[in-house]
């Protein structure tokens, strides 16, 4: 890359990420942390690394909270008395549908919203509190939203009406002898949602009807809601173990754990889903519990699988958690899932750039 290049990178990168920027969203949660950082935190100092890992970590948050925003202004519980999660007016018959795989699925995805809101809020704070530069990706939401009754007409950073949704984490945590971390590919649970473009939420009121549409539209949110969660709880594994101070390792594992527990929520309510062909599409929904135990729904603990080496015993475990090359990894993933479908090259730009640099962190240096 010649000095020019790099120049010209250098300045697109300022003007993108901007130091102690508003939060969206997160903004209000932000405020009351900013407002008296404790001097612990404040004196700790942070690694080039691990600065690096927290901003591609407070991007990806930034990048589930317009995920989660979406599916609670049409599904979940808007402006709750706390008005931790502002925005949207419920859709009724797509609530209906999504509440077919529990009856507490508002409850759920309002609180996994406001659990993404706080996780970017709170590692942009402490990033700023440690003079470190923040993410702000604001200037990329320009993706359009649903027109369906509900959805908030604003712009979006993600786009949830053409995924395509690699469903393999369903086998991967059921298998006891294949982990991708030893090379393994696992089988889609749910082949159709990964061939084509399928949507997660109504595009249109025209998609709330006939029932068996929009229940398809539901069972591939509830896919897509476990496959969000378990990639959360590879990436913040996988990249714990690049951070050098402590306190940014506590970080690593305490909002992780938080991603784990949802995934563990989720891919149970995902098993709820009922078998059914899309009329409309053709996407079928298989019965998971016709084929043996790598499909079986109920089996929601991480069954004991073959780590690091297969000399030694199985283990129950997440997974994957390999660290080479996790940030760009999720990049990959939300990429290949159809997320960014419509987003810029300056938006690409930038998050590879912030995935690259987290993946070049080193523990210790
Ligand atoms: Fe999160
Ligand atoms: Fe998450």
């Amino acid at each position: 890359m010649g000095t020019a290049e790099q120049s010209a990178h250098r300045t697109s990168r300022r003007s993108f990420l901007v130091k102690g920027a508003a939060l969206g969203a997160g903004t209000l949660a932000a405020g009351r942390l900013l407002a008296a950082p404790s001097a612990a935190i404040a004196s700790g100092g942070l690694t080039k690394g691990d600065a690096a890992i927290l901003r591609f970590l407070a991007a990806a948050e930034i990048i589930e909270t317009d995920i989660w925003q979406q599916y609670n202004e049409l599904a979940g519980i808007q402006d709750a008395a706390d008005g931790e999660v502002p925005g949207g007016s419920g859709n009724p018959a797509y609530t209906a549908a999504v509440a077919v795989l529990d009856e507490d699925m508002a409850q759920y995805i309002h609180d996994n919203t406001d659990d993404e809101i706080s996780h970017g809020a709170f590692i942009n704070a402490y990033l700023q509190a440690h003079g470190a530069q923040t993410v702000n990706l604001d200037a990329f939401r320009t993706l359009p939203s649903s027109t369906a009754t509900g959805a908030q007409q604003i712009g979006r950073l993600t786009n949830l009406m053409q995924l395509t949704i690699n469903t393999s984490f369903w086998t991967r945590y059921r298998s006891d002898s294949q982990n991708p971390d030893l090379g393994e590919v696992l089988p889609n649970a749910v082949p159709g949602l990964a061939a084509g473009e399928h949507p997660a939420i109504p595009r249109t009121d025209a998609d709330l009807a006939p029932p068996d549409h929009l229940q398809a539209i539901a069972n591939t949110a509830g896919f897509h809601f476990a496959w969000i969660e378990q990639g959360g709880t590879s990436l913040y594994a996988g990249l714990a173990q690049r951070v050098t101070h402590s306190e940014v390792l506590r970080i690593l594992l305490s909002i992780g754990g938080s991603e784990i527990m949802h995934f563990q929520t989720w891919q149970d309510k995902a098993g709820n889903a009922p078998p059914l062909t899309d009329p409309n599409t053709g996407l079928t929904f298989p019965d998971l519990n016709a084929d043996g135990e790598l499909t079986q729904t109920n089996l929601i603990m991480p069954e004991p699988t073959p780590f690091l080496d297969r000399k030694f015993p199985i283990v129950s475990i997440i997974r994957p958690t390999q660290t080479d090359g996790a940030a760009m990894g999720t990049v990959r993933a939300f990429t290949n899932d159809g997320l960014f479908i419509g987003q810029s090259a300056e938006f690409f730009a930038l998050i590879t750039r912030l995935a690259q640099a987290a993946d070049a962190a080193r523990h210790g240096t």
